[in-house]
């Protein structure tokens, strides 16, 4: 009996390129450290050094990275953490977790001197505040 190659191909062809797909996750970051203080955010994840970038007071900085897809309940394993700096100060925090952050694919985080605050604003809407790491 011959297999049936051809009546396969397209569901095959197409579950592949579903597992093959990432979301595309945007991470947005805004310095809310102070008037007249600029920012300095360094990020990295295991695979990508995103560079240094000096934000001013009130600028806006984003990055986007194509999530590894996992299925539920697992979710993405990809982690970023960043380092920023102002004035005399150095701080660490993770700014994407997937675990943490329920996936978010849209998230802005407002970056104050007493830690970063999340605004997760898809798929689920969440807004809160951590310590630095
Ligand atoms: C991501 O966040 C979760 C929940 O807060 C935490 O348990 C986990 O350790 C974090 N992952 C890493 C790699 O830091």
């Amino acid at each position: 009996m011959a297999f049936p190659t051809k009546n396969l191909s397209f569901p095959l062809i197409f579950f592949m390129l579903l597992l093959a797909w990432g979301d595309c996750t945007v991470v947005r970051i805004k310095n809310d450290i102070g008037q007249g203080n600029k920012l300095t955010v360094h990020c990295q994840s295991g695979d990508d050094n995103l560079g240094k970038h000096v934000i001013p007071f009130g600028g806006e900085w984003d990055f986007t990275f194509s999530n590894n897809w996992r299925p539920w309940p697992w979710g993405s394993t990809t982690l970023f953490h960043c380092s920023f700096s102002w004035q005399r100060e150095f701080k660490r925090f993770d700014i994407y977790n997937a675990t943490r952050d329920f996936d978010c694919e849209d998230c802005q985080w407002s970056i104050t001197p007493d830690g970063p605050c999340g605004d997760m604003l898809t798929p689920y809407v969440y807004s809160l505040c951590y310590p630095w790491d």
